[in-house]
């Protein structure tokens, strides 16, 4: 039996096409299409007691996505949740641990210049590193947001639904915040819709019924998104993905995050003006608390029998 005397935890492991490292050693080839034209795709996963927290919603995203690159994904799902079990390992990932996983498959390495047509190879990239979840006094304490300038790409342009390496907009969205004093921005689209944060969705609540961003606000899908929905269904919590405007974001009661490894975070503040009470609300913990049992069910239920 494990006891956590002996116990580290995770650690950061990289593997690159099969050969695992730490992160000092991992190296990708210069001439990577990832690396010069953000020419890849990417999912971030929750390793949660040995358990890919919804697997098939990550793995179906992954193909989405590349099939908006016109790329077909090489490794089949096998290969790809078999590289990630065997990184996680190497990370020292145990049955009560915590990871967090990110997956990316790059267009690989080919001839100089944008066109891909004489690019054999993608290369399969696994990071497997500590999760940093949010701890009880994170998620008290909340986020502050900020709505930014600078747009949410046009998915006419670069459809936000893609999760690719093109994370520029995102990057610059994210440091603007942070010089405005944020944590997060919350990026709009052309028409003045909000759209979501740097890494995760956008949810408002009023009079106790929630709103999300629909897909055509151009935004990217999130899993935890897709769950969150269906738990509200369950839990009879009214809940829409519909357009949302910055003020009806601002006049929320309650607004929230969400993404795969954080889970569910609360926005305490948008510009510096506090959002409903100034702490995070009733409903918001009520869904966390709802989301974080719904992943200990899947790790439970994923345990080899
Ligand atoms: C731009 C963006 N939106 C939303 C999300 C949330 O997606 P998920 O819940 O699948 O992690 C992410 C995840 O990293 C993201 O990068």
């Amino acid at each position: 039996m494990r006891t956590a005397k002996y116990h580290h935890g995770v650690d950061i492991r990289i593997n690159v096409d099969g050969r695992i490292t730490t992160s000092e050693e991992a190296v990708v080839p210069a001439l990577d299409r990832g690396f010069l034209f953000g020419d890849s795709v990417y999912e971030v996963f929750w390793w949660h007691k040995g358990a890919l927290i919804q697997e098939r919603e990550h793995l179906d995203r992954l193909e989405a996505s590349a099939r908006r690159l016109y790329m077909e994904i090489q490794a089949s799902r096998e290969e790809i949740v078999e590289a990630i079990q065997t990184t996680v390992r190497a990370a020292g990932g145990g049955p009560d641990d915590d990871a967090y996983v990110r997956l990316v498959v790059t267009r690989g390495a080919g001839p100089l210049g944008l066109d891909f047509a004489k690019t054999p190879r993608q290369s399969v990239v696994v990071v497997a590193a500590p999760a940093n979840r949010p701890s009880d006094e994170d998620v008290q304490r909340g986020l502050r947001a900020a709505l930014v300038d600078r747009l949410r790409l046009s998915a006419k342009a670069l459809d936000p639904a893609a999760k690719t390496g093109n994370y520029l907009n995102n990057v610059l969205a994210l440091h603007e915040a942070k010089l405005a004093g944020a944590d997060d921005a919350i990026m709009l689209n052309a028409r003045g819709q909000v759209t979501e944060a740097t890494t995760a969705n956008v949810y408002a609540i009023k009079d106790g019924a929630l709103t999300t961003p629909p897909t055509d606000a151009g935004i990217l899908k999130g899993t935890t998104r897709t769950r969150i929905l269906a738990l509200c269904e369950e839990a009879g919590i009214p809940a829409a993905e519909a357009t949302l405007l910055p003020e009806a974001l601002r006049a929320a009661d309650e607004v929230f995050l969400s993404s795969s490894v954080r889970g569910i975070l609360p926005v305490v503040s948008i510009d510096g003006q506090a959002v409903g009470s100034g702490a995070p609300g009733p409903l918001t913990l009520a869904i966390r608390e709802r989301f974080e049992a719904a992943a200990d069910a899947e790790a439970e239920a994923a345990q080899p029998a």
